[in-house]
């Protein structure tokens, strides 16, 4: 595996493979990388010719500068774990690498970039956005690789690729989860075994939710996961929105969209670390 840090190199070197017409899976990713970004390169590399996975803290997404400051930063041990998964790129470019100067370009997707994270965390997606492009643009991918954990995400970046007219495949990919369910995040690094334990009910008290939905209203649904984990201590619910997993507009009855989505922000512990997931009732 090949460890670049300029997109020249970068370019130099996949413009040799699409010579032979090999083609290119693209794992975007801010490092810290745990199981759940392995499964990505893992389907990339299994269905592509060349994986280029990008290490890149993106500042641009950062609303809190105590976020940035604080996001585990572990290049050396990423690249161990690409090498061993078959990645043949590693691509951890500078901030001054990617954003030579400032990027004022506008990405707007109502409702999906507004709701839920893009209420809470106000230019996260315009970020996600302009990084996601410039990558885009960069590796010129057949496919690109994302979890399902970021569901909003997914939803915007698909927007996004379909408005800039990129000619490739948004492949989105399963969460993964610890044996207690916990949704893997570079995030719970940040948190101690004690808050790990009480973090466990977030996907808990999710499942559990499938079972409570057959018998009550999405809105007393809704109600009894923040209350659920509102009532434990060491927690704190931001939102939980069912919305369609499509638009991501939030939903009122369960009759109102065949593709129906969970989706919630917790914090959880001292610092407290903000950590989402979501669940998928239809
Ligand atoms: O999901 C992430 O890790 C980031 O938002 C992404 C897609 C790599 C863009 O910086």
């Amino acid at each position: 595996m090949k460890v670049l840090h300029t997109i020249q190199d970068l370019k130099a070197e996949l413009k040799a493979y699409r010579n032979e017409g090999k083609s290119v899976g693209l794992v975007p990713t801010m490092g810290a990388l745990h199981a759940g970004h392995a499964s990505l390169v893992e389907r990339s590399v299994r269905e592509n010719d060349v994986t280029v996975v990008s290490v890149f803290v993106n500042p641009t997404q950062f609303n809190d500068k105590n976020d940035l400051a604080k996001y585990p930063r572990t290049l050396e041990k990423d690249c161990e774990l690409l090498e061993e998964k078959g990645a043949t790129i590693a691509f951890a470019p500078s901030v001054e690498e990617v954003y030579p100067e400032p990027d004022t370009r506008v990405f707007s997707y109502p409702p999906t970039d507004e709701v839920m994270e893009g209420g809470f965390r106000p230019g996260h997606f315009n970020g996600v956005c302009q990084v996601v492009s410039k990558l885009f643009m960069m590796v010129e991918p057949d496919r690109a690789y994302f979890g399902e954990k970021d569901f909003q995400q997914i939803a915007v970046i698909k927007r996004m690729a379909e408005d800039q007219k990129f000619k490739l495949e948004i492949c989105p990919c399963p969460i993964v989860r610890e044996e207690s369910g916990l949704a893997l995040s570079s995030r719970n690094t940040l948190l101690t075994a004690e808050e790990k334990d009480i973090a466990v009910n977030i996907s808990k008290t999710l499942f559990a939710s499938l079972d409570y939905a057959k018998s009550h209203s999405l809105e007393e649904t809704k109600q009894w996961v923040i209350d659920t984990l509102n009532g434990i201590d060491g927690l704190e619910v931001q939102y939980y929105e069912i919305v369609d997993g499509t638009s991501l507009a939030s939903l009122k009855e369960w009759e109102d969209s065949e593709d129906i989505v969970g989706c919630i922000t917790v914090f959880c512990g001292q610092i407290p670390v903000r950590l989402i997931d979501n669940i998928r009732y239809k």
